[in-house]
């Protein structure tokens, strides 16, 4: 027999577990943050560019080495979406941008994908938020919208 306590106990956890699940699709409709994704069948590549998809569509392939990152600098107008498709060629790095709600692990071998949209014109630091060697934390980039 359940009594009122577990009763209790399983409104509760149903209840977090909703009120997640609801922040979760604000985040990701709300805030514009399409959630961070390993891609698991994409190759690893080893050059990092940004490609001009179309009219303010971007692909940045960045690449997190000891330390920095390639490319280092980019320049997009405002309004942009960018998908970012991230890997590291030597140990684990982080990938956040600053203002933004992108935030994401470089791994070696294995490609992580995000997409972020800069509607605000404004240099945003892209910094490695885990700790990777002794210059760790010179490993700074730079995305300017303009
Ligand atoms: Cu790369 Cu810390």
């Amino acid at each position: 027999m359940v009594d009122r306590f577990e009763k209790r106990a399983i409104v509760v956890a149903l209840t977090l577990v909703l009120s997640f699940f609801v922040l979760l699709v604000y985040a990701a409709k709300g805030l514009g943050a399409d959630l961070p994704t390993c891609l698991p069948d994409a190759k690893p590549f080893k050059q990092g560019e940004l490609i001009q998809l179309g009219d303010k569509r971007y692909q940045l392939n960045a690449v997190a080495k000891m330390w920095n990152f390639e490319p280092n600098e980019i320049r997009i107008p405002a309004g942009s979406t960018v998908d970012i498709y991230l890997v590291s060629t030597d140990v684990m790095h982080g990938f956040h941008v600053n203002n933004t709600l992108v935030n994401l692990m470089a791994i070696p071998n294995v490609v992580n994908y995000t997409r972020v949209k800069f509607d605000k014109p404004g240099t945003y630091d892209v910094i490695c938020h885990e700790y990777c060697g002794v210059f760790h934390q010179n490993m700074v980039g730079k995305i300017i919208v303009e």
